[in-house]
């Protein structure tokens, strides 16, 4: 049986350090904010995610992270957070992974590797990376007391992993600590260090966001191409023939005429991959009238026009497909559509809009299917 775990977000800080006017987890970073960020790293992760927000704060996080998020006030010390997050965590949760929000950028894969070792049987797993720095123990006074043996020192990072009975004996005490982990050691629990990433770092002055934007938006070196296409369709005389639409079947409509199957989407998709990697069109790459392609479905062109994007020496940031049309509702099947897509590009980041035109032109009366859409890749 799968072990379930849970993630405890502690994003209740004030931020004192990063000088902003608001929270620090509120606090943007490109199109998102820390917390998110953080949500969105661990939602693949975790079955259950506790955040825990400053007072005042909370009806501001709970409409920024939605219902699939469990929204509760901080305490004043962090450990304070941590504890009353543990409590509304219940006894069905094997696992639990405390994170800070600050470590806005910390990698899905980490999460994974931490909850890998708790898997394996480990109680108490944490990353942690190598230090560059000669780090000293000093007094009061600023004067050296100690100089520990570099090579045995490690920074440690978020998300840390716990067996989620070691964390509540470990929290039982009042003490604070800046992570987790030491909590747990006093108990006298082994911790094991796992290899941390620069992208968990801790984004606490303004130069720490400025190195997380640099880390998240692409290299300069690298090639950014955009590209678009269209598709369109009139409806089939033929009321048997089947509706194919955004990788989709729609049940109880008409389909339209075409070689492949037909989907709008999916061609106008293909069509901007293939123009923001220069490769030409649809048409001359896999030919109206070759054999091979009579009947393809959506997914099928799809799938191969990514094929023939990477070897090009790209990789999809992201597409977007409008369709045009008075019926079906997209809407309704939105989430699906953005799935079956996604799924034939291989997990691609793809958004699916849909509109009608007041009645105008052949998609307004009703005798057609159209789309359009855009795509973005970069040089791998
Ligand atoms: N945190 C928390 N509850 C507290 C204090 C801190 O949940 N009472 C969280 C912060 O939101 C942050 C993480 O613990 O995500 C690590 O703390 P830190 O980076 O120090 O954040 P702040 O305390 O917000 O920043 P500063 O110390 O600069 O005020
Ligand atoms: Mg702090």
């Amino acid at each position: 049986m799968i072990k379930k775990t849970a993630a405890i977000i502690a994003g209740a800080g004030s931020g004192h350090r990063l000088g902003a006017d608001l929270p620090k987890a509120l606090v943007k970073l490109l199109d998102k904010t820390l917390v998110e960020h953080a949500v969105n790293a661990l939602a693949p992760v975790a079955q259950l995610i506790v955040v825990t927000a400053p007072a005042g704060f909370e009806d501001q996080f709970k409409k920024l992270l939605g219902d699939q998020v469990t929204v509760i006030t901080g305490g004043v010390l962090r450990s304070d957070s941590i504890r009353i997050a543990l409590a509304a965590i219940g006894n069905e949760y094997e696992f639990v992974l405390v994170h800070d929000a600050a470590r806005a950028i910390a990698s899905t894969q980490l999460a994974r590797d931490v909850v890998a070792q708790l898997e394996k049987g480990e109680q108490a797993v944490i990353p942690a990376l190598e230090v560059v720095d000669t780090i000293k123990e000093v007094d009061a006074n600023a004067y050296v007391r100690n100089t520990p043996e570099r090579a045995n020192l490690r920074a440690v990072q978020t998300p840390q992993g716990f067996s989620k009975s070691v964390l509540a004996h470990a929290h039982q005490s009042a003490e604070d600590a800046t992570d987790d982990a030491a909590l747990v050691e006093a108990i006298g629990v082994k911790v094991k260090v796992i290899a941390g990433e620069e992208r968990a770092l801790k984004i606490t002055n303004k130069s720490d966001l400025a190195r997380a934007i640099a880390i998240l938006l692409p290299d300069k070196q690298k090639q950014v191409r955009v590209g678009i296409g269209t598709d369109a369709h009139a409806f089939s005389k033929d009321p048997a023939r089947k509706l194919w639409l955004a990788g989709l079947l729609w049940d109880g409509q008409v389909g339209v005429d075409g070689h492949s199957d037909g989907d709008v989407a999916a061609h106008a998709i293909c069509d901007a991959l293939l123009a923001a990697a220069n490769l030409g069109d649809l048409g001359s790459n896999f030919g109206v009238s070759d054999p091979k392609y009579s009947g393809a479905s959506g997914a099928t062109l799809l799938a191969e026009t990514l094929v023939k994007v990477n070897t090009a020496g790209f990789v999809i940031e992201n597409v977007a497909v409008q369709i045009v049309a008075n019926k079906p509702k997209i809407g309704t099947r939105r989430a699906e559509a953005i799935a079956a897509i996604s799924a034939a590009l291989n997990g691609a980041q793809v958004s699916v809009s849909a509109t009608s035109t007041d009645g105008l032109g052949f998609t307004g009366e009703g005798k057609g299917l159209s789309a359009i859409a855009t795509a973005l890749i970069i040089s791998a």
